[in-house]
């Protein structure tokens, strides 16, 4: 293999004193690895079709390896007058290999180029906060199955309403968690397509075979269209608003931590895995880990809009416009594989003050429903039942104490219907959460195998 970067062509695109204002690399970094694995898949099948020669394909795939090699051991020399994360890397394929390295970028364009890095980068990010998920579902349904006989109070206008427990309260929270992984997973089904072989917008004359490097890379299927190929960013969008939602799931819980573990409500013990101290106020434990939680979801929602804002009224094909949906997409990953961490870390070491609890759950308010639904039992029409308790209420605050607020554990035993906080209503939600954990735990690992396929492609011939 030759070195000589002296008669090595380098990419010739148009000078510009704007060249720093249209470069991305700062940006696309992180793409690098995908963007090598996707050149691999590339090389071989220039070579299978016989674009290049077998000894040329083989040539381009020893080189790209070693380049990855360089990325991993961080010896790689990145260079800024070269644009992007893709010019990086064929330039420096092209001083490893020489002057074939010039065949490399044969029938693709970097539109078509991104869009498979994109994908590939996508199907990893999703897989990781997926499992990040899991885990989080896994301590809420831990937390949950211990809590089943702990009354606390519901509320609605966050106003005390009807007794609910500890359990059923987490497991709120769960199955929101649980949508999200649900459409985490099937925005990675519809991001599985390889847009490579799009070129710049109109394919290529050479008999390129997109469909080999699909099923190398892992996809399920090539692209249809060669011009919605090098343009759709629906699997950056989607991914943009499923980590809103997510995060703004994440910041109901953490307003709830933050709210629970106050004086005023003291459900929560205010314990050292809430947060911080004050520099001034030598008596505060504050939530702080709660607080950041709730407060990060501004970064995600302003993440969806900022992309969704790029891409409308975007004209077809490729519009160095896309350029900008790189930055949301990779601070909303990371914000969010930070929020799911901290959060299932917190969710795990929530102490309940059982004192509390039972002071707040022993409300006669609480059972005002109850009493109604006693009557209705007994033959009272409701709307005639909800008008005699409620003036009940409205004179004395509250009819004399009956067995339900002195055994609130009891009462909340009675609301049994289905999904309902009862104990045994619990036990059974319980079994269907554990069984979408384990329906997930599958998808993902699918998702996985997905994403091995293609980080395979990195390693020496072991195929
Ligand atoms: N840095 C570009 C991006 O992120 C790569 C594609 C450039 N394509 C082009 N025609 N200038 O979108």
């Amino acid at each position: 293999m030759t070195t000589s970067s002296a008669r090595t062509p380098a990419p010739s695109y148009v000078r510009t004193p704007a060249a720093g204002f249209l470069n991305s690399l700062s940006v696309d970094r992180p793409l690098v690895m995908y963007d090598i694995i996707g050149s691999i898949a590339h090389a071989e099948m220039l070579g299978t079709v016989g674009i290049v020669s077998t000894a040329e394909s083989k040539a381009l795939v020893t080189g790209l390896r070693q380049v990855a090699r360089e990325v991993s051991s961080g010896t790689f020399g990145w260079r800024d007058d070269l644009e992007d994360v893709h010019t990086n890397v064929e330039v420096r394929l092209t001083e490893i290999v020489g002057a074939v390295g010039g065949k490399l970028h044969t029938a693709r364009s970097r539109n078509d180029q991104v869009a498979l890095d994109e994908r590939l980068y996508l199907r990893a990010a999703l897989l990781g906060i997926g499992n990040g998920l899991v885990g989080l579902e896994e301590a809420l349904l831990t937390r949950a199955t211990a809590e089943t006989d702990s009354p606390m109070p519901g509320y609605t206008h966050l106003q005390r309403a009807q007794p609910v427990t500890v359990a059923h309260w987490l497991l709120a929270h769960f199955w929101r968690f649980e949508r999200d992984i649900d459409r985490i997973l099937a925005t990675a089904r519809r991001a599985n397509v390889s847009p490579l072989g799009a070129g710049a917008l109109a394919g290529s004359t050479l008999p390129i075979d997109p469909a080999q490097v699909a099923t190398r890379l892992g996809f399920d299927r090539s692209f249809e269209n060669s011009i919605d190929a090098v343009s759709d960013r629906d699997p950056l969008a989607e991914t943009l608003f499923d980590l809103a939602l997510l995060s703004v799931h994440a910041s109901a819980l953490g307003e709830e931590v933050v709210l629970f573990a106050s004086t005023e409500f003291g459900f929560l013990e205010r314990t050292a895995a809430l947060g911080s101290g004050s520099s001034l106020m030598p008596q505060k434990r504050n939530p702080d880990v709660a607080e950041l939680i709730r407060g990060k979801a501004g970064r995600t929602i302003g993440n969806l809009v900022s992309l969704l804002t790029t891409l409308k009224g975007l004209p077809l094909a490729y519009d160095r416009d896309l350029q900008e949906d790189k930055a949301p997409v990779l601070d909303s990953v990371a914000t969010v594989g930070a929020i799911v961490e901290s959060l299932t870390a917190l969710v795990v070491q929530l102490r309940f003050d059982a004192g509390r609890l039972a002071e707040a759950t022993s409300d006669p308010a609480l059972y005002a429903t109850d009493r109604v639904e006693q009557l209705v039992a007994e033959g009272v029409p409701f709307r005639e039942a909800h008008a005699r308790i409620g003036q009940s209420y409205a004179d004395r605050g509250a009819p004399g104490p009956t067995v339900l607020e002195s055994n609130p554990v009891e009462a909340v035993r009675r609301r049994s219907s289905p999904g309902a906080p009862a104990p045994s209503a619990v036990a059974h939600q319980c079994l269907t959460a554990r069984t979408r954990l384990v329906a997930h735990r599958a998808s993902l690992s699918s998702l996985g195998r997905t994403v091995e396929l293609a980080e395979e492609l990195l390693n020496e011939e072991k195929r």
